[in-house]
């Protein structure tokens, strides 16, 4: 049986797609926690979502029940949180500080560990916090490559098939070459993916992933699959011609 198509969805670029995406993960966020009565989110990395971060820290703050809300991240430097480079930091500074989490539920990557004992303390936790579906919503950037998360086209990570955690090796033009990353099995026990692209510059690639239907081990971001269907939120400046809106 094929994968179900993903649901792609184009907005204007700036606000619009900002407003559109700090929705959606509001609407995932208050079906879980209606559901289940939390809600556990998966955050990217790099430097698309730090604007939706922002915005729902100012503007979507009642919109999600922060104390039932649990924080990992999908991807992460292996460098202090205080690092330039670090998602950690990143995430405090446009959220995390500014909405009432409860600490305990910020479950930060222990990035002090060596890379591979990272890995598999983020694992121990992941499972201990639900050893089947863990994740309500995991968001995931693209790279110019089709990267996704810290899953680079053709590493060894993607045949990973039991780990939920594992250490990979970005290019070695990457800010920070040592990082922990979610493998495709603990995206695919999420409930949704949901995929968060911006620029002109991602068009051709975005185009590439979503013709790579069957998975292209040189297009990691086309491997990726969830419980539902995954979906793409870009903006127009990324939507390849055939999904323009
Ligand atoms: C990271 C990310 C990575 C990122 C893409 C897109 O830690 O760098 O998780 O997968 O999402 O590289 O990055 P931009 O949003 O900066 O284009």
């Amino acid at each position: 049986m094929s994968d179900p198509a993903p649901i792609f969805r184009v907005h204007p670029p700036g606000e619009p797609f900002i407003i559109a995406a700090a929705a959606r993960i509001a609407e995932i966020a208050a079906q879980a926690v209606r559901a289940r009565g939390r809600f556990s989110l998966a955050l990217s990395g790099g430097s698309t979502p730090g604007a939706i971060y922002r915005h729902l820290a100012r503007h979507a703050r009642e919109q999600i029940e922060w104390p039932a809300t649990h924080v990992w991240w999908g991807d992460e430097r292996c460098v202090p949180h205080d690092h330039k480079d670090s998602n950690t930091r990143a995430a405090r500074e446009a959220l995390l500080d500014h909405v009432p989490i409860p600490a305990a539920n910020v479950h930060l990557v222990p990035t002090h560990l060596a890379p591979d004992a990272c890995a598999a303390e983020y694992e121990r936790e992941l499972r201990a916090f639900d050893r089947r579906t863990p994740l309500d919503l995991t968001l995931l950037g693209l790279g110019a490559d089709g990267h996704t998360a810290s899953l680079f086209p053709g590493g060894t990570a993607l045949a990973e098939r039991d780990q939920w955690v594992v250490h990979t090796a970005a290019p070695p033009a990457s800010p920070v070459r040592d990082r922990v990353s979610f493998t495709l099995p603990l995206i695919g026990s999420s409930r949704r993916a949901v995929f968060l692209v911006t620029g002109a510059e991602k068009r051709d690639v975005v185009r590439r992933v979503l013709a790579a239907r069957a998975g292209d081990p040189l297009l990691p971001a086309s491997l990726v699959r969830a419980r539902d269907p995954v979906e793409w939120l870009v903006d127009s400046g990324a939507a390849p011609d055939e999904h323009a809106a």
